[in-house]
């Protein structure tokens, strides 16, 4: 089956991955109308694309804090990769090495920090926060996380609780009994409650700026009033994100939410986006719209349903060469 564009991956997905962890990874909140507005909200958009502009030489290359990757889409932080792939997360870090491009690394992986790190040593790894109501928990993982040489904290503000999925409810989804959150071993003994905090607040940032000298780059911003207070609490970073449409239903599309975040930012702090990302062309149209860098969950979890490592890397490489091919065709 010759792979041309990332809906090829989702078909071979939902054939060969089990309907559990197919479901899972696909599921939305409630009726899934965020989920699929973050889809639908490109095809609203056009461009005015320039012609006789010279495009025989492109530079697609971009930073993140100051860290050049090959083009701008990341891997944004996904749960379980084990349900995909065997080897999981390790698989997935050398594909982001490999491609020189950033993997967010979830705390929900189903391998360790260190693993993934020994995988891809030389790759640009961020690492993804749940702040747990046990507190201590989260000052260890921020800590293992800069001690492991992961180069930025990402914080998801956007999960007090988990959004409600109906297939996982309908399902009964739980992780299989061989697959552990390995980084969280231990910690459900200590907190035998939901894990997370919902507690949290702005405050908080200030606690993480406490605990490491990583960079903050804080997920889940939809509006102008949320962006300003994370300029103003010192993050580095903003990734527009309604978590792929899980968490609450009725939000935004991602890439409507972008254009009044990156207004209200100025270019204080870099702005990113995930949720919808699936052609070349949804890249541009998120750069043309101020973001500086996308990131892929579901995509990424289909290359690695696909062909582990390999599969992935052919996904961001179809997204490479698309979003080459619009910003010629753009101008
Ligand atoms: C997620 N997402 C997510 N986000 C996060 O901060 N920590 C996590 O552990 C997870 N886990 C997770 C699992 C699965 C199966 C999905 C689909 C998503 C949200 C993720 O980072 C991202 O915001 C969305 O996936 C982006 O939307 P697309 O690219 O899937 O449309």
């Amino acid at each position: 089956m010759a792979m041309v564009c990332l809906s090829d991956f989702e078909a071979y997905a939902k054939k060969y991955l089990p309907k559990i962890a197919w479901d899972f990874f696909a599921a939305g909140a409630d009726e899934c109308s965020t989920r699929d507005e973050n889809i639908l909200a490109y095809k609203r958009i056009r461009f005015r694309p320039r012609m006789l502009r010279d495009v025989s030489m492109m530079d697609i290359r971009t930073k993140l804090l100051g860290t050049e990757i090959s083009f701008p889409v990341g891997i944004a932080p996904t749960g379980f990769h084990q349900l995909a792939w065997p080897d999981g997360e390790k698989s997935t870090a050398r594909a982001a090495e490999a491609m020189n491009t950033c993997y967010i690394a979830s705390t929900y992986s189903t391998c360790t920090l260190e693993e993934i790190s020994t995988a891809a040593p030389g790759g640009l790894r961020w690492f993804q926060l749940y702040i747990h109501r046990n507190r201590a928990v989260s000052q260890q993982l921020v800590q293992r996380a800069e001690a492991l040489g992961f180069q930025g904290l990402v914080l998801t503000a956007d999960l007090p609780y988990t959004g409600k999925r109906r297939d996982d409810v309908r399902n009964g989804f739980r992780l299989p009994p061989h697959m552990k959150l390995k980084n969280l071993e231990g910690a459900f003994e200590v907190c035998k409650m939901s894990l997370l905090d919902p507690s949290v607040t702005w405050n908080d940032i200030y606690w993480l700026r406490s605990l490491t000298h990583l960079p903050i780059i804080i997920k889940g911003i939809l509006t102008k009033e949320d962006a300003e207070l994370a300029v103003r609490h010192g993050v580095q970073g903003i990734i527009v994100s309604n978590h792929g449409g899980r968490q609450l239903d009725g939000g935004p599309a991602t890439i409507d939410a972008l254009v009044e975040v990156a207004e209200a930012v100025q270019g204080r702090v870099e702005v990113y986006l995930d949720g919808g990302i699936r052609k070349g062309s949804d890249v541009l149209k998120a750069l043309a719209l101020g973001a500086k860098c996308v990131f892929i969950g579901r995509p990424a979890l289909w290359g690695l349903a696909y062909k582990g490592e390999e599969g992935l890397q052919e996904v961001l490489r179809i997204l490479q060469d698309e979003f080459r091919l619009s910003m010629a065709l753009a101008g």
